[in-house]
């Protein structure tokens, strides 16, 4: 999503505006001639349809079905599109707003930003990112992360919070966004996203699994948006079905699995196609393969289609205007008359306005909301309800204080989430004579840590990336603040050098006796529509910003007892440095949010003893990682197309099939004790066998009052007389004219459906379930979760210290295709005592064994020889054993 819109130029093709999924040729892919290929070789999409109506009997969503259905039942079609379509943007106070049903009590929906808070708000916490959270490896820490985060977004007066994210998932380490989700690995995403999910949900707002998918980098996801180059449509993420399921939909899955009310489809495409229109992705992998329930809503202007969006899929249009501000929707008064006109079936948008409701049904009790009490648009108390259209000028923020005690725990995930990548003795620090503390990244933003719109900058101490995932901070700790109150106490001498640049001043400093010198770099990125420092979005490099190898070589050569903090949004380059003996420690702090200081010095001092582990892989340089950000386009006839040719094989998985050594592997991170693993031990469970999903859904099913379908002169769905008072902008379902043409505006309006969408778009008949779905169980066939192995082991603190240890489990699945091992279970087993053994236990299910079979469409147990692992990371497999 974008908070500006910069470039006036955003081209919409009639081409992309007709078809949903454009049918092309497909005459094989030319890998010789990558740079100017010709359109005939575009990967392809194939088309899917009908859209899948929702399910009445799907297990977690009954009631929240039956409640539903009664609420559409009384609905009129202008009322349900009102559900359907946003308002416009910045037409009311939330980042996205539905239109509402006035007549039944129910407002409209605030759906607002971010995956790590409440963006542009005020009273509100700023939590670590996805990325840091992930860097726990704990389970509990999520879930009430996520709960929190609903917590502050319902005091706010939101209803569906637009997180958590799986996509990106991180294929490229530079891209702008990875540190919004969690992981490159799709086990630990998954988990990430169910947690952060039932969290959110729990608290009564609506969770939003996003960007649905695919869309892995900031480069080219938009057309209209200035890289630097001109590209007429989106870049399309080409991903065969085996990665697609092994890879990049899995942690989607999970998210289905926990029960998500909403997903965000995504600005690029996929297989040339736009996520928002792709009928393959919508309508076969999210809502039949996976049994989606829940509704699919574009991101900011990812829409391209009115009808063709319909019958793929899509059932909510954010933020409802086509571009920003154009006051004209492909839905709204158009979804009107492709309802009456036929060219959107009935029960299409009856089932749209079921999968909405039924998503606020399954976290609300009943229609009645609080009022949303602020703004995003303004932080002054008063201003324009209707901040496009400078109307309705009133109180907008209430300035509720809606953060609790939430500090404890953005501390304590920030402290978990801090990996101790290197520690020669450096730490724990005890009481030490003398602390040199260098690096602007230690200090403050000299104009305030919420300066910047969005972070768009990279001043002081980095705990946030920049973009529409963010939060204000209600405060912001500083490394330098906290640890200079620790030193205070402690009786330790302390200064420091709050830049990068004061080389002179910084060595006559830690040249000095008795210095423990802790250096501060980071390395920042974020989305796309902001710039900083000439990085639009995606990192340009992988190293630190604004001399920060030098600062640390520098320190490190005149101080023998120098510490490195590391604030990121991914891996950076250590390479050069990170073996000096000088260099006595090393941790990554992720991106901690408002605690910062705080969490720091609790890990510092071993308040806390470090168990983070990283969630990806530290390579030697930029090109190990084997694929990159594409930041010139590769097609100059369309779309940039991006082959994600190396399949499963990113992070990790690479690394390991490369056999390429690493600076730290993934699943790495030290405490202050250590720990023996012994004793692993395999449980066969005797498992039903697994039953291909077969039989029929029932037919679309239709809901509510009977409209004048089929007749769209009349004159019940035109504007309102007055007093009813049209704002600016604003979108509504109503029509300008009882003629058709004039009231869409459109200049091609009147094509039929024979005329421009697939076969079968329309159909409402029984519709087949696919082997690989569940049979009124979200999240694909049950069978998939089947535990078929337990598996144990000991762990043992061999130290002097009690300590949180992450022992992970590792799979190889044994095909000449598979990685060598793949990450399949973890805990995070807290507080381990001195010489205390205690018992790690996975299960292993019949998902977590298998191998998608793209031809057979479904899950399948290879034959090869599988073997587990029990490790402290995904390269120290202490243990090991084939499984019977
Ligand atoms: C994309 O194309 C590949 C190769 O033909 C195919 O395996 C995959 O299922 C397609 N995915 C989508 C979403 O169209
Ligand atoms: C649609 O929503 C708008 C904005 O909330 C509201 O003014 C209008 O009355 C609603 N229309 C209907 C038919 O409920
Ligand atoms: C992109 O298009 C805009 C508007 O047509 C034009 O002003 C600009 O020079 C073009 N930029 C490049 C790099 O071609
Ligand atoms: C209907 O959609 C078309 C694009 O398909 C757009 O040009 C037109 O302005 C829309 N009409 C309204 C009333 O929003
Ligand atoms: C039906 O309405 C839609 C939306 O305005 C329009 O695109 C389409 O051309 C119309 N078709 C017919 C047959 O009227
Ligand atoms: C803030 O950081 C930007 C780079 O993001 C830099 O260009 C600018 O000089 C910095 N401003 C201050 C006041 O430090
Ligand atoms: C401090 O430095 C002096 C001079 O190098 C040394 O004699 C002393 O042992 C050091 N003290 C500590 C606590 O490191
Ligand atoms: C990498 O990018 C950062 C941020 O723009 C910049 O500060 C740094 O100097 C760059 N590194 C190199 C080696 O150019
Ligand atoms: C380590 O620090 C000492 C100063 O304490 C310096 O003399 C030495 O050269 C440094 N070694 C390295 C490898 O930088
Ligand atoms: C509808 O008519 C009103 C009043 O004539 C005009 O201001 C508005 O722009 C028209 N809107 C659309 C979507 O046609």
């Amino acid at each position: 999503m974008r908070a500006l819109y910069a470039a006036g130029w955003l081209l919409i093709s009639t081409v992309s505006m007709t078809t949903a999924n454009r049918h092309r040729q497909v005459i094989g892919r030319n890998h010789l001639n990558h740079h100017h290929r010709s359109q005939r070789e575009l990967a392809y999409s194939p088309p899917s349809y009908p859209s899948p109506w929702m399910d009445p009997k799907a297990a977690e969503w009954q009631n929240a079905y039956a409640k539903a259905k009664a609420f559409v039942s009384k609905l009129t079609l202008l009322e349900k599109v009102n559900l359907t379509t946003g308002v416009g943007w910045a037409s009311e106070q939330c980042v996205g707003n539905t239109g509402s049903v006035p007549r039944l009590g129910l407002r409209g929906l605030c759906l607002h930003d971010s995956p790590l808070g409440i963006r542009g708000s005020d009273y509100n916490s700023a939590f670590p990112s996805g990325q840091t959270t992930a860097a726990t490896f704990d389970r509990i820490l999520m879930y009430r992360r996520g709960y929190a985060m609903g917590k502050e977004a319902k005091g706010k007066g939101i209803n569906v919070l637009l997180g958590p994210v799986a996509g990106p998932l991180g294929r490229m380490p530079a891209a702008g966004r990875n540190w919004e989700g969690f992981s490159p690995d799709p086990v630990l995403t998954g988990v990430g996203m169910a947690e952060t999910i039932k969290g959110i949900q729990d608290a009564g707002v609506v969770a939003c699994a996003k960007h649905l998918i695919g869309n892995e980098q900031e480069h080219f996801r938009q057309a209209g948006e200035d890289y630097g180059f001109n590209i007429t449509e989106a870049l399309s993420s080409n991903i065969d079905d085996k990665t697609m399921h092994e890879l990049y939909l899995w942690p989607f899955v999970d998210a289905v699995r926990a029960g998500v009310g909403s997903v965000m489809c995504a600005y690029t495409q996929v297989n040339n196609s736009y996520s928002c229109q792709n009928s393959y992705l919508l309508n076969y992998l999210l809502k039949n393969e996976l049994g989606f329930q829940g509704f699919v809503m574009s991101d900011w202007q990812a829409q391209h289609a009115g009808v063709s969006a319909a019958v793929a899929g899509l059932d909510m249009s954010m933020p409802g205007d086509t571009t920003f501000n154009t006051g004209v929707s492909f839905w709204g008064a158009n979804l009107t008359l492709a309802v009456l006109n036929g060219t959107v079936p009935r029960y299409r948008i009856d089932d749209m306005a079921m999968r909405i409701m039924a998503a606020f049904f399954k976290v609300h009790p009943d229609i009645h909301l609080d009022p949303v009490n602020f703004s995003f648009w303004t932080r002054q108390t008063y201003g324009p309800l209707h901040w496009r259209a400078g109307d309705g000028y009133q109180q907008v923020n209430f300035h509720v204080d809606v953060r609790e005690d939430h500090h404890l725990l953005i501390r304590e995930i920030a402290a978990k989430g801090t990996v101790l990548l290197k520690n020669t003795g450096g730490l724990p620090l005890k009481k030490p004579k003398f602390i040199a503390v260098i690096g602007d990244d230690a200090g403050p933003n000299p104009n305030g840590p919420n300066s910047c719109d969005d972070r768009g900058c990279n001043n002081g101490t980095l705990a946030m990336g920049w973009g529409s995932g963010t939060a204000n901070f209600p405060y912001l700790i500083t490394p330098d603040a906290a640890l200079q109150a620790r030193a205070l106490r402690d009786g330790t001498r302390y200064e420091s050098v709050l830049t990068n640049y004061a080389l002179e001043k910084t060595e006559t400093l830690v040249s000095q006796a008795n210095a423990t010198a802790i250096v501060f770099v980071n390395a920042n990125s974020g989305e796309g529509y902001t710039r900083v420092d000439g990085n639009m979005g995606d990192r340009k490099n992988l190293t630190l910003w604004g001399n920060g190898d030098d600062l640390i070589k520098n320190v490190s050569s005149w101080c023998s007892n120098t510490i490195v903090v590391i604030h990121s949004t991914g891996p950076v380059l250590l390479t050069d440095w990170y073996n000096s003996p000088n260099i006595t420690a090393i941790l990554w702090a992720g991106l901690p949010g408002q605690e910062s200081g705080n969490s720091l010095v609790d890990v510092l001092y071993g308040d806390v003893n470090p168990a983070g582990r990283t969630p990806f892989t530290w390579g030697a340089t930029r090109e190990s990682y084997g694929v990159d950000v594409m930041y010139k386009p590769n097609n100059d006839d369309g779309a940039p197309q991006q082959d994600f040719d190396e399949g499963v094989f990113i992070d990790y998985r690479y690394f390991d099939r490369e056999d390429t050594p690493v600076i730290y592997e993934f699943g790495h991170g030290l405490s202050y004790t250590t720990f023996n693993y012994s004793n692993l031990k395999i449980e066969k469970h005797n498992a039903e066998p697994y039953k291909p999903t077969t039989g029929k859904t029932t037919p679309a099913p239709t809901f509510g009052q009977d409209d004048a379908y089929g007749y769209t002169g009349s004159e019940k769905y035109l504007f309102p007389p007055s007093p009813f008072r049209r704002i600016t902008d604003y979108i509504y379902p109503y029509l300008n004219s009882t003629d058709p043409h004039e009231a869409s505006l459109d200049p091609h309006y009147g094509q039929t459906a024979e005329q421009f969408l697939p076969p079968g778009a329309l159909r409402a008949d029984e519709q087949p379930l696919l082997r690989a779905s569940g049979q009124h169980q979200p999240g694909g066939n049950p069978g998939l979760w089947d535990v078929l192995y337990t598996i144990t082991a000991d762990i043992t603190n061999m130290g002097s210290v009690t300590g949180d240890e992450v022992p992970q489990l590792y799979v190889s699945l044994g095909g000449p295709q598979d990685p060598k091992v793949v990450l399949r279970g973890f805990d995070r087993l807290r507080e381990i005592g001195p010489g205390e053994t205690r018992q790690f236990m996975a299960r292993l299910t019949r998902r977590d064994l298998s191998n998608w079979d793209p031809v057979l469409q479904d899950w399948v147990v290879g034959g090869h020889k599988k073997t587990v692992f029990v490790g402290k990371s995904s390269r120290k497999l202490e243990l090991s054993a084939e499984l019977p």
